[in-house]
């Protein structure tokens, strides 16, 4: 019989574990449950015992507990550690390895997997705070289901209520092994059949799949991976105080690589000057010139996943000057070609098993982006309509092209357009087995 402790935290949605509770024990799933302090105002001791058939500890120090069962082996004797719902301030507590009453306990002192459900105001959740500490519990591999959009208790509208607690326990059968071959299939499924990939050279316009694809892609789907991503301008000096650059603001490639870190890949973020923040989770390697971003990603490999969001200067002045060039000298200005780093990690002897670039267009954006997979041999090309406000701004329109043809998602923000690429190199790749 599989085992899973399972931890209530504060919060409306305490309730939903009830309903958790009895569709495990209906599977024939042991479950002991912990309550912290906030818990047991919402959901008495009683009925979560009467549900598990267990005793229901509350206390870190409960003598009688200790003596019979202390708090190291019972986050031991279960096969899964189940969080949910998980409060802002547990996963806070988890993230800082905070231990000061019997659920944080219990999650610090485990070896076992742990499935949390967050769930909270939509605020909380998207609050910085609260995104680093997802991030730093999926790197740790912990893994995360929900939060789910939808109108709250609170009244307001978003991402935050917890998971439906069926949902919840396929993916508990599927961490058990137990019944996995349904769960899976529903949490981790290849997106792209429900996306409508068009056959090459049709348009296919997929709008509003995004919600539908959070849901199928598990948030730790990208574990033990390494990601490998460029973005912002390259500046290439002219002399010291000149220089040939673009109007890259970067967003594009940072929200990629937060992304991608958010489904628990490592993430190595080369950056051309940017005005941005490291995305929680991401090692950024900054540099300045194209042959200086080659250079790094070249040392930053094996990759498991490569995208080339950012936009090399695809020419440099042959001589940068050491000293200020006059007016006159500075008129005219022999360049030489940057090599091209996307076509380079292509073709390298340690090619990453996937290579995606983008491709900035103003007119006959497909076309040129076709081509322009062939020329580098990447395995997608991410389109992007640059002829409106997209340079700078936080929204992109793309298409993505790959060798089942071209994809058209619907213009929307760069941060959902990450979300969007990561769910599909997380269901390309998978976690490392
Ligand atoms: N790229 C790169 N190294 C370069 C130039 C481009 O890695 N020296 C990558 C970009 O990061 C992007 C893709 O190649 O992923 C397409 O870049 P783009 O500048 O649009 O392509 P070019 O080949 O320079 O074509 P164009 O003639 O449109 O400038």
């Amino acid at each position: 019989m599989h085992k899973v402790l399972l931890i209530i935290s504060g919060g409306i949605a305490a309730y939903k574990s009830l309903e958790l509770i009895r569709l495990l024990t209906a599977r024939n799933v042991q479950v002991t449950a912990v309550l912290t302090e906030a818990a047991a105002r919402f959901v008495t001791p009683l009925s979560v015992a009467a549900l598990t058939g267990q005793r229901v500890h509350t206390e870190l120090f409960n003598h009688e507990a200790e003596a019979q069962m202390g708090h190291i082996q019972l986050s031991r004797m279960a096969d899964l550690l189940v969080v949910a719902p998980a409060s802002a301030d547990i996963l806070a507590k988890a993230a800082h390895g905070l231990a000061g009453d019997l659920a944080t306990t219990a999650l610090l002192a485990t070896d076992k997997p742990v499935l949390m459900a967050p769930a909270m105001n939509v605020r909380m959740w998207l609050h910085a705070a609260t995104q680093a500490n997802v991030a730093t519990l999926l790197q740790r591999g912990v893994g995360m289901i929900g939060p789910d959009d939808g109108a709250m208790a609170c009244g307001e509208f978003g991402p935050g209520r917890m998971a439906e607690p069926a949902a919840i326990a396929e993916r508990v059968y599927a961490m058990l092994g137990a019944g996995a071959a349904r769960s899976s299939a529903q949490t981790d499924a290849e997106p792209s059949e429900e996306a409508g990939v068009s056959q090459a050279g049709q348009r296919g316009a997929v709008a509003g799949v995004m919600r539908g694809r959070h849901a199928l892609v598990g948030q730790n789907a990208l574990v033990g991976r390494h990601a490998l991503v460029t973005a912002g301008p390259t500046i290439e000096p002219i002399d010291p105080v000149r220089f040939i650059s673009n109007r890259s603001s970067g967003k594009q490639g940072y929200a990629i690589a937060g992304a991608l870190a958010a489904l628990g890949a490592r993430v190595t973020l080369v950056s051309g000057p940017t005005g941005l923040d490291v995305p929680a989770g991401v090692d950024r390697v900054s540099v300045q010139t194209a042959r200086e971003m080659l250079d790094a990603c070249e040392r930053a490999l094996p990759a498991d996943v490569a995208v080339c969001v950012a936009a090399v200067a695809d020419f440099r002045p042959a001589h940068a000057a050491e000293l200020k060039l006059e007016k006159a000298s500075a008129a005219s200005l022999a360049l030489v070609a940057n090599p091209d780093i996307l076509a380079t990690l292509s073709a390298h002897a340690q090619r990453p098993a996937l290579v995606i670039g983008f491709a900035a267009q103003t007119h006959e954006v497909e076309t040129f982006a076709q081509a322009k997979r062939a020329k580098k041999r990447c395995d997608w090309i991410v389109a992007n309509d640059v002829s409106g406000d997209v340079m700078g701004g936080d929204h992109n329109q793309v298409s993505i092209i790959s060798d089942k043809g071209i994809e058209c998602l619907a213009r929307r923000t760069k941060a959902q357009v990450a979300a969007e690429l990561a769910g599909r190199i997380a269901s390309r790749l998978g976690p490392r087995e």
